[in-house]
């Protein structure tokens, strides 16, 4: 459930119409409801009621410092795969203790900065990076919790490029030799080995792949128990599905992941982490675009937007399906036709949907894209030195711009022109 609904004929976000948006700041533009931000962490939240727990967001889905800080005031640690996202979640105000630093590439740099700054764990990917972090904890004297990502070997069942969990996949270290170097870690003066971590992919609409890679954790957890390690928390990382279809597809709901997380793991009396992000933000928000011209082709008509590959890529890169709805709500029995929806790139990949129907539509008229909160503004591009769009907060009646649309003086100016030219 989301806060974007038809009132009177028009979209809102909220209590706001999203046309009051758009006049005020222009298109097209990103917005995010913070009901449906809150909403969605309160399900992960409660669906682990009664275990020890900590909701840790994966920022990657979309980290403005406003969604940070509205998520963080409602308890929630952070997921950082970045030493820019580090920092992102410390100025958001998010505390060391309920930050947690995943990624295959953490830099000693970033490492040192974690050390410095505070950190709930890393999640360590590896044996060289574990040497580096063992390395840096000894050169700064402190000691450095962490899990080791163990690579489970399982089926997500998701997008390739989204699936993260089979042995051919760059993350974490194969399951099978886990035993080996948790020994390895036990010997490194620098680390304190607090537990397991494993995330096996995004956009799961099924419940088996975690079923299964969580009974190997519950296995490997006592195995290592067995072999002296103190494991005392389970990092099950993130990849609930989230519905892009409003019609056909229900992933599980959090209240199920969270009881086959109880039925998988509650014996153990672990900590248990979680990392979702897709299912806080995508359905959180929308990107808003314009259509410039309709234009008829070859058999087919294009509507062609004012946003682009470039403001949301996932149609282009991962073949996503996004319900594109129009902001004016169709009167009751308007014929739909079919368009194919298009940004104005050149590229032919800028192509959003094809044969889409919907109703009639014409320049000026306003269209929504739902779910495209998570994954969205982040992966934002300025391909065809078009800026990166506004992101805009909504709270009941009240809308803020939470981060501007840039100049393109700004935009120009980041570059320099060496002196010989
Ligand atoms: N934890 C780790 C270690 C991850 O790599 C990810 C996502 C998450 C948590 C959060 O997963 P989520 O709950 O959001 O599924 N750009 C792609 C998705 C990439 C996901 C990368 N890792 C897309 O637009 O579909």
């Amino acid at each position: 459930m989301d806060h974007f609904l038809y009132r009177d004929g028009a979209l809102y976000a909220e209590d706001v119409p999203i046309s009051e948006i758009a006049a005020a700041v222009g298109t097209p533009f990103y917005v995010y409801s913070t009901a449906t931000l809150l909403r969605h962490f309160q399900l992960f939240d409660d669906a682990l009621e009664g275990t020890d727990h900590l909701v840790c967001y994966a920022m990657k889905a979309a980290s403005n410092q406003a969604i940070l800080r509205t998520l963080a005031q409602a308890g929630a640690g952070m997921d950082v795969v970045s030493g820019g996202e580090y920092l992102r979640a410390k100025v958001a105000g998010v505390p060391g203790d309920k930050i947690v630093f995943s990624g295959v590439g953490k830099t000693a740099d970033e490492i040192r900065a974690a050390l410095t700054g505070g950190i709930r764990q890393f999640n360590v990917e590896s044996e060289p990076e574990m040497e580096v972090i063992n390395a840096v904890a000894l050169e700064l004297g402190v000691v450095a919790p962490i899990t080791v990502r163990v690579n489970p070997d399982v089926d997500a069942k998701t997008h390739a490029k989204i699936a993260t969990g089979k042995s051919e996949n760059k993350f974490g270290i194969p399951i099978t030799r886990a035993s080996e170097v948790y020994a390895h870690a036990a010997t490194l003066p620098g680390l304190e080995v607090i537990g397991i971590d494993v995330h096996i992919g995004s956009q799961l609409t099924e419940l088996e792949p975690f079923e299964l890679a969580y009974t190997k954790v519950a296995e490997l957890t006592e195995q290592l128990r067995a072999e002296g390690h103190n494991i005392r928390r389970l990092d099950l990382g993130g990849g609930l599905g989230i519905p892009y279809t409003r019609a056909n597809d229900a992933p599980p709901l959090p209240v199920e992941y969270g009881a086959l997380i109880k039925k998988t793991l509650g014996h153990l009396g672990c900590e248990i982490e979680i990392e979702p992000g897709r299912l806080i933000a995508g359905n959180a928000g929308l990107m808003v675009s314009k259509v410039i011209y309709v234009k008829s082709g070859e058999g087919r008509d294009f509507l062609i937007l004012d946003g682009a590959m470039n403001d949301l890529i996932r149609p282009a890169m991962y073949e996503a399906y996004h319900d594109i709805v129009a902001v004016q709500e169709p009167a009751p029995g308007v014929e739909q036709q079919p368009y194919d929806i298009v940004g104005p790139v050149c590229e032919t990949g800028d192509t959003f949907a094809k044969q889409r129907n919907m109703p009639p539509l014409a320049p000026g008229d306003l269209v929504a894209f739902r779910s495209a909160g998570a994954y969205g503004a982040v992966m934002a591009s300025e391909y065809n030195t078009r800026p990166l769009i506004p992101e805009v907060l909504v709270h009941g009646d009240q809308f803020a711009v939470i981060r501007e649309r840039p100049s393109f003086d700004e935009i120009i100016n980041r570059d320099t022109i060496p002196g010989w030219l």
